[in-house]
């Protein structure tokens, strides 16, 4: 059984589905590993690296490979190459992607989108979501620092004592605490606030102050956020309002599932900030939480330079490819079938990718297969609402001869 590695395509995509550290684990399980040359290229991974560890180098890779591991989806020309039966895993975020997600099923390709894996405890060492969440988040805080013009942590010298910067996080997920955390290392003095009932308590043990605002929380289905009205989102800003104001740095990482991210920080707002302060807003690519943020760009509102992020895990390729390829290996690992102990017909056999779709998790992830779309939400989205299923007929009563009839 062959495993293959793409290497990335698409613009601004500095990372690779596969570290040469974790190889090892994939032939450990019987898979025989092919890279596509440079694909580690831009993590600084050299071809020469993945050969050490085991895999071979080659520009036909994705030749009889039985599965395909990449980052971003694979583009529609790699797709139509692929012979039908073919399994790929990777970030496929559906609603972007409808034409890959029609070839995908049109080529009979079994496809799995990282994205989808569900967040119960059992696959939290496939959560890629949260794996690059943490990278962005650490990011975040580095270069709010990188661009603020002062210390973040407080000094105090023979020539005088200099203040700690005061950095405000919105949205304290899985990105917002770990922005949190970093900001804190550094010495800041952080604040934050989340629309969600335990935030305040994470928030808080991660040595930030909560910021309580008079408002209910937002408590959605698994754990996520719910989106707000527009009233309740007023509200939310016009109590945010002094705490941005009085920020050196502003953080958002807002995020409402399967929505646009929330605006959280109007113009005006970030016009109130101080000379000198920064904003970094991680929701830029998905509508952005302050308004006037552009993806990949800085833009200056008033006296605050805005940072938007764009990709951002990809701005740290090394660490962000090496946990993704670790959930990858988790999930390729649930998705093998090994000879059990004491199996000896099947002993010493090379593993066999052979998802159990019975399982959850390997359900959950699964978009296409056998030539259709099999998640719900995204087969509706690209082929319409299921038709109504024939009513039964009604059940045609029958007496047989001599049966006694009441
Ligand atoms: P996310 O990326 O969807 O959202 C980021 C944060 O934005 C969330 O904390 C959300 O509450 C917050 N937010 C949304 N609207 C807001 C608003 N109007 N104002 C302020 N904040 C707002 O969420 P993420 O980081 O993926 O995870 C959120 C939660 O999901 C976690 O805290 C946890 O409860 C759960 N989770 C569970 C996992 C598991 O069981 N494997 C793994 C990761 C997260």
């Amino acid at each position: 059984m062959k495993i293959a590695v793409a290497r990335e395509t698409r613009e601004g995509e500095s990372r690779v589905a596969m570290v040469p550290e974790l190889v090892g684990k994939l032939t450990e399980l019987g898979y025989e590993v092919a890279v596509e040359p440079d694909a580690g290229r831009a993590a600084q991974l050299a071809d020469e690296e993945y050969v050490d560890a085991g895999a071979t180098v080659d520009g036909a890779a994705l030749e009889g490979a039985d599965l395909v591991v990449s980052v971003q989806p694979l583009t529609n020309e790699t797709i139509r190459r692929l012979p039908k039966g073919t399994a790929t895993i990777s970030f496929l975020p559906t609603s972007q992607e409808v034409d890959v997600v029609r070839d995908l099923r049109d080529c009979g390709i079994t496809s799995f989108a990282m994205e989808l894996v569900p967040r119960i405890s059992r696959a939290q060492s496939m959560d890629a979501l949260s794996s690059q969440a943490l990278v962005a988040g650490y990011r975040c805080a580095i270069v709010a620092a990188g661009m603020l013009r002062r210390f973040f942590p407080l000094n105090m010298t023979a020539a005088g004592t200099v203040q700690p910067a005061t950095v405000v996080v919105l949205g304290a997920g899985v990105a917002g605490l770990q922005a949190i955390a970093t900001a804190k290392r550094l010495g800041a003095v952080v604040q934050a606030y989340d629309v969600r009932a335990a935030a305040a308590e994470e928030i808080a043990s991660m040595g930030a102050k909560p910021i309580e605002l008079d408002l209910e929380t937002l408590e959605g289905a698994g754990g996520y956020a719910r989106e707000m009205t527009e009233g309740r989102a007023a509200k939310q800003r016009e109590l945010l309002a002094p705490y941005i104001a009085d920020a050196d740095a502003l953080i958002t990482t807002a995020a409402v599932p399967g929505r646009q991210a929330p605006m959280l920080v109007t113009r005006e707002m970030v016009e109130q900030m101080k000379p000198g302060s920064v904003v970094v807003d991680l929701a830029a690519e998905t509508g952005g939480n302050v308004e006037g943020s552009e993806p990949g760009e800085v833009v200056r509102i008033g006296n605050a330079q805005v940072w938007g992020g764009r990709n951002v895990p990809s701005q740290m390729p090394g660490p962000a490819s090496k946990l993704y390829a670790q959930n990858i290996v988790n999930l390729v690992e649930l998705m093998t079938t090994k000879a059990e102990d004491g199996d000896d017909e099947n002993e010493g056999r090379p593993a066999a990718f052979a998802p159990d779709f019975d399982d959850e998790v390997v359900v959950g992830a699964c978009v296409t297969r056998d030539g259709s779309i099999v998640h719900d939400g995204t087969r509706e989205a690209i082929e319409g609402p299921a038709e109504p299923e024939p009513a039964p007929a009604d059940p045609v009563e029958t007496t047989t001869e001599g049966e006694a009839s009441e």
